[in-house]
C-alpha cells in the first residue's frame, strides 16, 4: 500500500466525520427517552457535566493518540508501548469492540431501513398494528434490507476517506440537522407539544439514584463513540495543522445539541399523542419505542393528515434516524478496514470484503436471535435468565468492554505514553495550549478520577449483568 496515509480535507470534513459518528441512534431515540424517564432537566444537567467533565477529556485523548501514531487501535498502542504485548491486548480489543459493536448496530440498522421502505410503501398502519414490528423482523424481508444497508457502507467505505466518510458526512449531516429541525418545528405545534418539553426540560431531582447517574455516564459514552477505536482511527486522518481540543469541543457540542434537540422531538410528539402518558412507563427501553411506539403515534397524525401524510411524516422521521445510523455505521466499521489495510496490507477493497462476509455471517446471527433460529435465540443462559446472541453481543462488548476500552485507554497515556507527549501533541495546532488550565485539567482528569469512574462502571457491569 502506498506510503502516506489518507487525510481529510480540512478540519470541518474531520468534525463533520466526527460528529456522523457521535449522532446516531443513541442521540435521537436513547437519549430523550433516557432522559425524560430519568429526571428530565436533573438529567440534562448531569449529562451535560459528563460530557464536559469526563468524556471531553478522553475524546480528546483518543484523538492524540490517532493523530500521533497515524494509526488505529492495534497499530497505536503498539506503536507507543514499543511493542509491549499487554498493551498489543488493549489494541485488540479496541479493534474486536467496533467489530463486534458494528454487528449489533447494523441489527438495529436494517430495521431502520427496513422502516423506511415500509413506511414508503404504504404499511405504516401494519407498523402501527401491535404484532408488526414482530412480524417484520422474522420475516425474510431483513436479509433484503441487511444486502442493501452494507451495500451502502461498503458504497461509502470503499471511496476511502475524503471521497467516502468525509464526502458522506459532509451531505448526509447537515441534511439530518435540517430535517430534525423540521421535525421540531412541526411536532411542536401538535396540540399538547408543550406538556412534553415541559417533562424533558424540568429537573426532578428525585429520581437521580446511583443507577441514573451510570446510565447517564453510559449514555455520554456511548453517544460520543468513545472507547470503540474510532477516534483514534478518524484522528489518525487528521493533519498537524488541525487543533484537536477545538474539534473535540465542536463535536461534543454538536452531539449534545442534536441529543437535546432530538428530545423536543420525540417528547412532544409522545405527549401530543396521549396527553396523560406517564413517561416513566412509556417503554422499557428505546428499541420498543421506536419500532412499537413511535409508528402508532404517527399513525395517530392520519386524523389530522391523512394516511399518506402520516406516513410522509413517518418516513421521514425514519430516514433521519437512518441517515444517522449511517455516517455511525461507516465509523465502526472503518476502525476494522483501517487495521486490516494498516497492519495486514490489504487493499481496502479486500479489508472491506473480508470484514464483510465475517460480519455479514455475525449479524445473520444476531438478526436471527429474535425467535428466527431458536440456537440463536437461546443462545445461552447467565444471571438466571435465557440470552440470545444479540444479547451476549450486546452485553459484553457494548455494556463491558467499552467502558474497560475507556479505562485502558487513559492508563494508558496518563502512565505509559505519559501526559508531557499528550501535551505536546495537542499543542501542535494550538499554540496556546500549553500553560492553559485546560491542559491541566486533562492530564489530571486522565490520570486520576477519570480512569477511576470508568473503572467502577466497567465492574459494577461486571458484577451486576454475569453475577
Ligand atoms: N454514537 C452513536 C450513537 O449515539 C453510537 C455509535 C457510534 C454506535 C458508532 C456505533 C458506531 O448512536
Amino acid at each position: 500500500m502506498s506510503a502516506s496515509r489518507e487525510q481529510f480535507s480540512s478540519k470541518l470534513g474531520f468534525i463533520l466525520a466526527a460528529a456522523g459518528s457521535a449522532v446516531g441512534i443513541g442521540n435521537l431515540v436513547g437519549f430523550p427517552v433516557n432522559a425524560a424517564k430519568n429526571g428530565g432537566g436533573a438529567f440534562l444537567i448531569m449529562y451535560a457535566i459528563f460530557v464536559l467533565l469526563i468524556c471531553l477529556p478522553v475524546m480528546i485523548a483518543e484523538m492524540a493518540v490517532g493523530r500521533k501514531t497515524q494509526k488505529e487501535p492495534v497499530g497505536a498502542y503498539k506503536a507507543l508501548s514499543g511493542g509491549s504485548r499487554g498493551w498489543g491486548i488493549a489494541g485488540i480489543f479496541g479493534v474486536l469492540t467496533p467489530f463486534m459493536i458494528a454487528v449489533f448496530y447494523m441489527v438495529l440498522t436494517v430495521w431502520i431501513f427496513g422502516y423506511v421502505a415500509l413506511t414508503l410503501a404504504g404499511k405504516l398502519d401494519y407498523l402501527a398494528s401491535g404484532n408488526g414490528f414482530g412480524e417484520f423482523i422474522n420475516s425474510p424481508y431483513l436479509f433484503v434490507a441487511m444486502f442493501a444497508v452494507a451495500a451502502i457502507v461498503n458504497f461509502i467505505l470503499v471511496a476511502g476517506v475524503k471521497e467516502g466518510i468525509e464526502k458522506a458526512a459532509k451531505v448526509l449531516m447537515p441534511t439530518l440537522f435540517v430535517m430534525l429541525l423540521i421535525m421540531v418545528i412541526y411536532v411542536l405545534t401538535l396540540e399538547n407539544a408543550f406538556a412534553g418539553v415541559k417533562f424533558f426540560i424540568i429537573p426532578d431531582f428525585d429520581k437521580i439514584t446511583p443507577s441514573v447517574i451510570n446510565g447517564a455516564l453510559s449514555q455520554a459514552f456511548f453517544s460520543l463513540s468513545l472507547g470503540m477505536g474510532i477516534l483514534i482511527t478518524y484522528g489518525s486522518y487528521i493533519n498537524n495543522k488541525t487543533d484537536i481540543v477545538n474539534s473535540a469541543k465542536l463535536v461534543a457540542l454538536t452531539d449534545t445539541a442534536v441529543a437535546f434537540t432530538a428530545g423536543l422531538m420525540i417528547l412532544p410528539a409522545v405527549f401530543s399523542f396521549n396527553p396523560n402518558v406517564n413517561p416513566a412507563e412509556l417503554s422499557d427501553s428505546s428499541v420498543s419505542l421506536i419500532f412499537t411506539f413511535l409508528p402508532k403515534i404517527f399513525l395517530a397524525l392520519q386524523v389530522s393528515l391523512g394516511y399518506i401524510g402520516a406516513s410522509a411524516v413517518a418516513a421521514f422521521f425514519f430516514l433521519l434516524v437512518f441517515f444517522a445510523a449511517i455516517t455511525s455505521l461507516v465509523s465502526i466499521i472503518e476502525v476494522p478496514v483501517s487495521y486490516l489495510v494498516t497492519e495486514k496490507k490489504h487493499s481496502r477493497r479486500k479489508a472491506l470484503s473480508i470484514l464483510m462476509i465475517i460480519g455479514g455471517v455475525l449479524t445473520v446471527f444476531a438478526m436471527v436471535s429474535f425467535g428466527m433460529v431458536s440456537f440463536f435465540t437461546e443462545f445461552t443462559t447467565y444471571a438466571g435468565g435465557t440470552r440470545s446472541f444479540f444479547d451476549v453481543v450486546y452485553d459484553i462488548f457494548y455494556d463491558t468492554i467499552l467502558p474497560l476500552n475507556g479505562f485502558l485507554l487513559c492508563v494508558f497515556v496518563s502512565y505509559r505514553w505519559k501526559k508531557h507527549n499528550l501535551s505536546d501533541e495537542l499543542a501542535i495546532g494550538n499554540d496556546n495550549y500549553k500553560g492553559s488550565w485546560v491542559e491541566k485539567y486533562v492530564n489530571f482528569s486522565l490520570g486520576t478520577f477519570i480512569p477511576v469512574i470508568v473503572l467502577g462502571i466497567f465492574l459494577n457491569t461486571v458484577t451486576q449483568k454475569f453475577f
